[in-house]
C-alpha cells in the first residue's frame, strides 16, 4: 500500500531547529525560527506566565471540553486587546471571536470558512509572504496568488502591491500581516495603510489579517493599528491573532479567529459556520494557552507585569537591530544593511543570497532561512561581533 510513497524535504524553517540541534560549532547562532531569545540565547517563560499557570494549578477545577469557539473568557479579554478597549466594533456586537490552536490554527480556520462559504473565490498573498500561507490556502483547496512586496533592491515595493491590488477581481480575499510582516520586517505607514483601505473598499475586497506578533513593533496599541482601520472602515474582516509570540506561550497553541461582520445578525451566521469548520478539524481547542492569557489579563497586577516583559522583548530586538547596523561600521557595510534597524518585529529579510546563508551555516554555523531571513532575537550583544566578521566575509 504505501511503497510507492515519496518522502519530500521537511518544512524549511522546523528543519533549522533540528540542524541547529546537531552542528557542534561552540559559536553557532541561531537565526531560524520565529520564537523570541533572551541575551544568553534562551527562551524563557514569562515570569506572568509563570504566576498564572500557578494560579491555574491551585484553581483548575475540570478539564471538559471548553466548545468549538473556545473559552468565552479568553475571547472576552482576546477581543479588546486586538480591537481595541472602546472598539465601535465591539460596542455594536459584530465581532466573533473562535479560539485556536495558534495562530496557524486560525488561519485554518479562515482557509476552510472561505473555501466552503465563499466558494470560488481566490486569496492573495505578499510575495515574499509566511512559507506556511502558501501551505495552509492550497491544502483548504482555494486558489492562491500573489501580489508584489519587496523589489529587486530589497526595499519595500508599496507602489507594486498597490497597483496589484488594484488588480486583484471583485471579492477575492487579500492576505495582509498587520505588523512585523513575516518574513521581510517591512511594515506599512499609517498613510500607506489608509491608501490599501481604498483599494480593499474599491475592490470589495476582502482582507484577512494575520496578527501574529501584536507588541513586537511599536508597541500592543501601535501594532493594531491597521486591524482597528480596517476592522472600523469596513463591513468584512478576517483576523487571525496569536498569542503564541506576545505570551511566549508558543506550545501551548494559543490563537484565536476574529471575524468582523456587518451587523450581529451576520456576525452571528458566520460564528455558527466557523464552529462547524472547527468541530471538523480539530472539534475543540486546548484549553491552557487560553487559561493563561485569559488570568493575566484579568488581573491588573499579571497584567502590568506581562505588559513589562513584552516591552523588554521588543526593546530588546530593536536595539540589536541598530547595534548589528553600527557592528557592521568596521566593515563599511553599514549601509547596505541599515534596513535592519528600519525594519520591525523579530524578522528582518537580511538580503542575505541563499549562498550566502549557506555559507554562513557551513562555515561559520549561523543559521537561518535560505531566504535570507534572519531571527533577530537570536542576536545578542555577545554574538554581533562574530555574526558582523561572518557577514562581512561571505561579503567579500
Ligand atoms: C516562523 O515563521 O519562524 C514562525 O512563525 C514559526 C513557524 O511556525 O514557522
Amino acid at each position: 500500500m504505501f511503497e510507492k510513497i515519496e518522502r519530500v524535504p521537511g518544512d524549511a524553517i522546523l528543519g533549522l531547529i533540528e540542524a541547529f540541534k546537531k552542528d557542534t560549532n561552540p559559536q553557532k547562532v541561531d537565526l531560524g525560527v520565529g520564537v523570541y531569545r533572551d541575551a544568553k540565547g534562551n527562551t524563557p517563560v514569562m515570569r506572568a506566565v509563570k504566576e498564572a499557570e500557578a494560579l491555574l494549578l491551585n484553581n483548575e477545577t475540570t478539564k471538559t471540553y471548553i466548545g468549538s469557539h473556545g473559552a468565552a473568557q479568553y475571547g472576552a479579554v482576546v477581543l479588546p486587546m486586538v480591537l481595541g478597549q472602546d472598539s465601535p466594533v465591539l460596542e455594536a456586537g459584530r465581532a466573533s471571536v473562535t479560539q485556536s490552536p495558534g495562530g496557524t490554527g486560525a488561519l485554518r480556520l479562515a482557509a476552510d470558512f472561505v473555501a466552503t462559504q465563499l466558494p470560488g473565490k481566490g486569496i492573495w498573498v505578499s510575495d515574499p509572504t509566511w512559507p506556511n500561507h502558501h501551505g495552509i490556502f492550497t491544502a483548504a483547496g482555494i486558489e492562491l496568488h500573489k501580489y508584489p512586496y519587496v523589489d529587486a533592491d530589497n526595499r519595500l515595493d508599496f507602489d507594486g502591491m498597490l497597483e496589484a491590488l488594484k488588480q486583484i477581481p471583485q471579492g477575492d480575499v487579500v492576505v495582509l500581516h498587520a505588523c512585523c510582516h513575516n518574513p521581510t520586517g517591512f511594515d506599512l505607514n499609517h498613510q500607506q495603510w489608509q491608501q490599501v483601505l481604498e483599494v480593499i473598499q474599491q475592490r470589495d475586497l476582502l482582507p484577512l489579517v494575520d496578527f501574529a506578533y501584536q507588541g513586537f513593533a511599536e508597541g500592543l496599541d501601535e501594532d493594531a493599528y491597521a486591524v482597528r482601520l480596517l476592522a472600523e472602515n469596513l463591513d468584512n474582516v478576517l483576523i487571525t491573532s496569536s498569542c503564541s509570540k506576545n505570551f511566549g506561550i508558543y506550545n501551548e497553541r494559543t490563537g484565536a479567529l476574529i471575524v468582523v461582520a456587518k451587523n450581529s445578525e451576520e456576525m452571528e451566521n458566520v460564528r455558527s459556520q466557523i464552529a462547524i469548520v472547527a468541530r471538523e478539524n480539530y472539534s475543540n481547542p486546548p484549553a491552557h494557552g487560553g487559561s493563561i492569557v485569559a488570568e493575566i489579563l484579568n488581573s491588573a497586577e499579571l497584567a502590568a507585569v506581562w505588559r513589562e516583559e513584552l516591552t523588554e522583548m521588543r526593546d530588546r530586538i530593536n536595539t540589536l537591530r541598530r547595534d548589528f547596523v553600527e557592528a557592521l561600521k568596521p566593515y563599511g557595510l553599514d549601509q547596505k544593511y541599515a534596513h535592519i534597524a528600519e525594519q520591525r518585529g523579530m524578522f528582518s529579510y537580511t538580503g542575505l543570497t541563499p549562498e550566502q546563508v549557506d555559507r554562513l551555516r557551513d562555515e561559520y554555523g549561523i543559521y537561518m532561512v535560505r531566504s535570507g531571513r534572519a531571527n533577530v532575537a537570536g542576536f545578542s550583544q555577545e554574538n554581533l561581533p562574530y555574526l558582523a566578521k561572518a557577514v562581512a566575509a561571505v561579503n567579500d
